[in-house]
C-alpha cells in the first residue's frame, strides 16, 4: 500500500505520498529552502514560513503533497464542488475535485483531491502516474 510521511513545524503538516509523485519538480523550485532532494530528509518543514509552505504545496500537481493545520486537525485540501480535468503535455490527466475513483473491478481506489492518472501507459502504479512519461519518449 502506499507509503505517507509527514513533516511539521508545530503549526502546519506537509503530508507526502512519495507514490503519488509525477516528478514535475514544482515544489524543488518554487520552494528550495523547504523541498530539497539532496538533502534528507528532504522536507524541511522550519525551512520558511506556514504561509509559503502552503502556497507551495497547493501547487503540487499530482497530490503528493498536502498538509493539514495542526490546530484544526483537518485536511488543508481544497474543497471543491467542481471537478477539473486536465491534460498535462506529454503527461498524465489531471484531475481535481472530490471524485470516486474505482477499478475495473468496480472497487474503490482511494484517491486525494488532486490526482494525476497515467495517460502513457507506463507507470508502475496505474492508475496514478509515477513520472514514467518523462523518460518512456511519451509524447502528445
Ligand atoms: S508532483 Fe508534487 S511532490 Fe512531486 S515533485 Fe511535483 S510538486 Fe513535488
Ligand atoms: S502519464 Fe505519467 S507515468 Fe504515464
Amino acid at each position: 500500500m502506499s507509503k505517507t510521511k509527514e513533516y511539521s513545524n508545530g503549526e502546519v503538516t506537509i503530508v507526502w505520498k512519495p507514490n503519488l509523485c509525477i516528478h514535475s519538480t514544482n515544489c524543488i523550485k518554487g520552494l528550495p529552502e523547504v523541498f530539497d532532494m539532496n538533502k534528507r530528509p528532504w522536507i524541511n518543514a522550519d525551512g520558511s514560513t506556514s504561509d509559503k509552505i502552503i502556497n507551495q504545496v497547493r501547487k503540487c500537481p499530482s497530490g503528493a503533497l498536502s498538509f493539514y493545520m495542526n490546530t484544526k486537525k483537518q485536511k488543508g485540501e481544497q474543497n471543491m464542488s467542481n471537478v477539473k480535468v486536465d491534460l498535462m503535455e506529454n503527461g498524465p490527466i489531471l484531475v481535481n475535485g472530490k471524485i470516486e475513483l474505482k477499478n475495473s473491478k468496480g472497487e474503490a481506489i482511494p484517491c486525494e483531491n488532486t490526482v494525476a492518472l497515467c495517460r502513457c501507459g507506463g507507470s508502475k502504479n496505474k492508475p496514478f502516474c509515477d513520472g514514467t512519461h518523462n523518460t518512456n519518449g511519451f509524447k502528445e
